[in-house]
């Protein structure tokens, strides 16, 4: 039988807000199967919710979602690994997304998301051990004019200089600079 239990989305701390049963999470992930399944174009819907839901993809969650959509499990799976915003893995509280678009590069987004690797000591697409951030990169956030730009969840930083980077997670960490937490982190 599979333990959903074990995928629940967690924030990494010690509260109940990670309590969310197994029985509880099969039948949300039931529920989301059952609204979306008899929908033209559904599955990425469903896929999107279920992430809400578990905070991330597992694998349990993409073969249930296959089960249910009728679908093979390597072609929700093909779909899961090509759109960018679907992770297969657990995410941090907080989300860093260093922008690589044209403008942000050519500014020093490089060199921007080589201090957040250097001072969170990992790669893009990874998660520190506590679980406190992950390391992502994006393609133009719409901000090109105040380049380089870094997204931490859902706020904007601007003009960041690798310089700062190091004093910029500290801040995130005590709470001094904004970012806001992710409900299912
Ligand atoms: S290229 Fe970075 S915000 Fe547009």
């Amino acid at each position: 039988m599979t333990d959903l239990s074990t995928t629940a989305a967690s924030c990494g701390c010690e509260c109940a807000c990670n309590s969310s049963s197994e029985a509880e999470l099969a039948a949300g992930l039931d529920a989301i199967i059952g609204e979306y399944r008899d929908k033209p174009g559904g599955l990425i819907p469903a896929l999107q919710t279920a992430q809400a839901l578990f905070g991330y993809l597992p694998e349990t969650v993409i073969r249930k979602i296959a089960d249910g959509f009728g679908k093979p499990v390597s072609e929700v799976a093909g779909v899961v690994t090509f759109y960018s915003f679907f992770t297969l893995h657990p995410r941090g509280k907080f989300v860093v997304r260093v922008c690589l678009g044209t403008a942000c590069y050519v500014r020093g987004g490089k060199e921007v998301l080589d201090a957040f690797k250097k001072k969170l000591e990992i790669d893009v697409g990874e998660t520190t051990p506590d679980r406190m951030f992950s390391l992502e990169v994006g393609r133009c956030f719409g901000a090109c004019g105040m380049a380089p730009v870094v997204m931490v969840n859902d706020d904007v930083h601007q003009r960041v200089k690798p310089a700062l980077v190091g004093e910029m997670v500290n801040q995130i960490l005590s709470g001094t600079v904004a970012a806001k937490v992710k409900e299912n982190a």
